[in-house]
C-alpha cells in the first residue's frame, strides 16, 4: 500500500532483498493509482528523479513522459547519458529540449547570483510547462521528493515541491513514489532498478548546475571553461579511486584574467579554481586534501586541454566559513 509517512518502524533500506520488496509494493501502489492514465515527470537526470523514472517505466511504461531540459549548465555528457540510459535502454517515452540558447540568452550579462537563479529556476518551469501543454490527457505529475524534503519542509527550512510554482492552471495529481525513503535508500533502490552506478551514486549537482561555477555574468566561452575542467576532475578522481569517497568536487572558473606566458608568448587568461570538499550534513564541510601528485597533474592537464585556463588554484577553505558553492 502507498503510504504517506515513513512508518516509525520501517527498516533502513540497506540491502537488495529490503530494496527488492520497497519496488515491488511501489509497484502495486503505483499501478493502483495511476491505472491506465499518463503520468508527467521532469527528468533531470539526478539521483531522485532517474529512480522514480526507472520505477514508473517498470510500473506503467510509456504511459510515462519524460521531460528531459537541457538548460546548458549541465555537466559534460550528462543530456547524452540521460538519453542513452532512458530512451534507449529502458524505452521511456523521452522528450528531450536542448533549451541552451534560451537559458543563455536569458542570463546574458546578469551578475547578481540570485537573479541568476531566479532566472534558471523560472525559465526551467515555463520549457516544462510548455511541453506540458503539448500533451493531452497528462493527470499526474511525478516527482522525486524524498523523506528528508518533507521532514524540512514540515520544519519550515525549505519547500519540498520540486517542480513547484507551474502555473495556476496546470493541475497534476502527485505520484511520490520514494517519498519514504532517506537519499541512501534511493540509490540502492536504484541500483536494483538496473541504473548505472555513476548515476545512483553521482554526487551532489545543484539545480543551477554550472551556472552558480560561472560566477558574474556566464558566457559561453567561459562556461565551456567549467564545464571541460570539471570534466578533467571527474576523470582524474575516477582514475585515482577517489569517485565515490570524496563527497563533492568540482572547478569554478572566476571572471577574471591574470597574465601568463605559453609558447613564448603573453598569455591574458581566466584561473580555474578546483574544489573538493567532505561532510556528512553539508552545514560543516572540510577540505579533501589531495596529493602533490595528482594536483601537479591536474594543473598540467587543465592548462593543456581547457581552452582560456593559464592558471590552476586549490581553494583550501572550510565551510564555515565559505559555503560549498561560490554563489
Ligand atoms: P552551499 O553552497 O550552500 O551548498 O554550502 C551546500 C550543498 O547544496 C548544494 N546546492 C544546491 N543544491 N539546488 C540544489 O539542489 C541548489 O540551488 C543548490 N545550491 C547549492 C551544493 O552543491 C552543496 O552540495
Amino acid at each position: 500500500m502507498a503510504t504517506d509517512r515513513r512508518p516509525d518502524d520501517m527498516a533502513r533500506i540497506t540491502t537488495p532483498e529490503l530494496a527488492d520488496a520497497f519496488i515491488e509494493e511501489q509497484i502495486a501502489a503505483l499501478r493502483a493509482q495511476i491505472g491506465d492514465r499518463k503520468v508527467l515527470l521532469a527528468l533531470s537526470g539526478g539521483v531522485d528523479s532517474s529512480v522514480v523514472a526507472a520505477m514508473l517505466i517498470k510500473a506503467v511504461g510509456d504511459q510515462l513522459v519524460c521531460v528531459h531540459v537541457n538548460h546548458g549548465l549541465l555537466r559534460k555528457g550528462e543530456p547524452e547519458q540521460v538519453i542513452k540510459v532512458f530512451r534507449d535502454e529502458l524505452k521511456a517515452n523521452l522528450i528531450y529540449v536542448d533549451a541552451t540558447d534560451r537559458f543563455l540568452d536569458k542570463l546574458a550579462g546578469v551578475t547578481d547570483p540570485e537573479t541568476k537563479r531566479k532566472i534558471i529556476g523560472g525559465e526551467f518551469i515555463e520549457v516544462f510547462a510548455e511541453e506540458a501543454r503539448k500533451l493531452d490527457g497528462i493527470e499526474f505529475l511525478a516527482q522525486g521528493t524524498i523523506w528528508p524534503d518533507i521532514l524540512e519542509s514540515e520544519a519550515g527550512i525549505k519547500a519540498h515541491h520540486n517542480a513547484g510554482g507551474l502555473p495556476e492552471d496546470m493541475k497534476f495529481e502527485l505520484v511520490e513514489p520514494v517519498k519514504i525513503l532517506f537519499k541512501d535508500e534511493v540509490r540502492v533502490v536504484g541500483e536494483r532498478l538496473g541504473l548505472p552506478a555513476n548515476m545512483v551514486y553521482r554526487q551532489p549537482f545543484p539545480g543551477p548546475g554550472l551556472g552558480v561555477r560561472c560566477p558574474g555574468a556566464i558566457t559561453r566561452d567561459r562556461l565551456e571553461a567549467v564545464r571541460e575542467s570539471d570534466a578533467i576532475l571527474r576523470e582524474e578522481f575516477a582514475k585515482n579511486g577517489l569517485e565515490g569517497k570524496v563527497w563533492q568536487y568540482f572547478t569554478v572558473v572566476p571572471d577574471f584574467k591574470s597574465t601568463g606566458v605559453k609558447d613564448g608568448k603573453r598569455t591574458f587568461d581566466w584561473p580555474c579554481i578546483i574544489r573538493a570538499i567532505n561532510t556528512t550534513d553539508v552545514m560543516e564541510v572540510t577540505v579533501e586534501h589531495l596529493s602533490n601528485e595528482l594536483i601537479d597533474h591536474l594543473v598540467e592537464r587543465i592548462i593543456k586541454e581547457v581552452p582560456g585556463i593559464n592558471r590552476v588554484l586549490f581553494d583550501y577553505t572550510p565551510k564555515p566559513p565559505a559555503t560549498v558553492e561560490y554563489e
